[in-house]
């Protein structure tokens, strides 16, 4: 028989949503069930909902994904944003939603692998089974967001792919393209294209998941559209955005923020990156973060609250795991 075990950060759907916008967009989006359907605003009603010019997407919740926070509001989580490839400030919405065109995006599958191959992304999403999660969003600087994800297991990606045994790490890299992104023109001495790393254990944990949406609509350029990675239980850098490639490969990758730490000989950013609040940047202390929508401060919690499902994953790694 299967039991199912309740999670720390698991409380009712009713609770955990107090937006009324959710209940319009169910309403909305009802009767579009299946994987990765997109359907078109035009025609559909309460088109007021919908501020930007991107499709519905129709995705069921599940319910095993639901956390104790309030829902940071769409419009908070659409202007305030990390994507260097845009700026390093936080104020990057307008830059990515006018140069980054999402379609066509070619993805890359490699490494390591039965049979390398090269897709269309919504040819990828048309072979994925997509679905709802709510996940907390803490971020290496100590402020945090809760985001209603849209997106399919990386573990879904991993069995499309057939990795060799020798494969050992997942590794991700975002676009590359000059032409596409003014960060990446104005800050050449970045090590472009923004790359992170995960390991097999990490790749096919139940809670890392590849994004296509959030807040019932493709996500959006400045949340790393088509297609980005959302790890809660990790530091916000891990989670690269607008990804073209994932790489099945035996050493460790080397992340962007990992590289620049190298660079600076600093140690400011790892590889494990898994959130802590014992241990404190270098600069600063992880053991409260900022609520982004309230201005709130709250205590951080080991994993992200996250340790039930992937404590196990570190248990031969003590040290290493507190390591930034
Ligand atoms: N991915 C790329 N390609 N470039 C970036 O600068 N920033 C990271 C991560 N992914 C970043 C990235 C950081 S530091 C964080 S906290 C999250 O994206 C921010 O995601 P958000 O803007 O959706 O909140």
């Amino acid at each position: 028989m299967l039991i199912k075990i309740k999670k720390s950060w698991h409380i009712a759907d009713r609770d955990a949503t107090p937006e009324n916008i959710y209940l319009n967009r169910r309403n909305l989006i009802k009767g579009l069930a299946g994987a990765a359907i997109t359907a078109p605003l035009v025609g559909l009603p309460h088109l007021a909902l919908a501020k930007q010019d991107r499709a519905l997407i129709s995705a069921p919740r599940n319910e095993e994904y639901i956390i104790d926070r309030d829902i940071t509001p769409e419009e908070e989580n659409l202007k305030y944003n990390n994507f260097y490839e845009y700026g390093s400030h936080k104020k990057i919405s307008k830059a990515a939603q006018k140069q980054l065109k999402p379609r066509p995006w070619q993805i890359t599958i490699d490494g390591l692998v039965e049979k390398p191959i090269v897709l269309d992304v919504d040819e990828l999403i048309a072979k994925m089974d997509v679905e709802e999660r709510l996940y907390r969003h803490r971020c290496v600087e100590a402020w945090s967001m809760s985001v209603p994800w849209i997106g399919f297991p990386v573990s879904s990606l991993v069995n499309l792919a057939k990795p060799l045994s020798g494969a050992k790490y997942l590794r991700m890299e975002t676009f590359g393209d000059k032409k596409m992104a003014s960060g990446i023109r104005q800050q050449s001495w970045y090590p472009w294209p923004y790359v992170e790393g995960i390991t097999m254990a990490e790749a096919n944990n139940d809670l890392s998941f590849l994004v296509i949406g959030a807040y019932g609509k493709q996500v959006a350029n400045q949340m790393g559209a088509p297609i980005r990675l959302a790890l809660p239980w990790k530091y916000g850098f891990k989670s690269l955005k607008s990804i073209v490639r994932f790489s099945f490969v035996k050493e460790r990758p080397i992340g962007f923020w990992e590289e620049i730490s190298i660079q600076g000989n600093n140690n400011e950013y790892g590889f494990w990156a898994n959130v802590n609040p014992d241990v404190p940047h270098r600069r600063w202390s992880q053991a409260s973060e900022r609520v982004l929508h309230t201005g709130e401060r709250v205590p951080t919690l080991l994993y992200n609250g996250y340790g039930e499902e992937v404590a196990g994953i570190y248990s031969y790694l003590k040290n290493e795991m507190l390591f930034t």
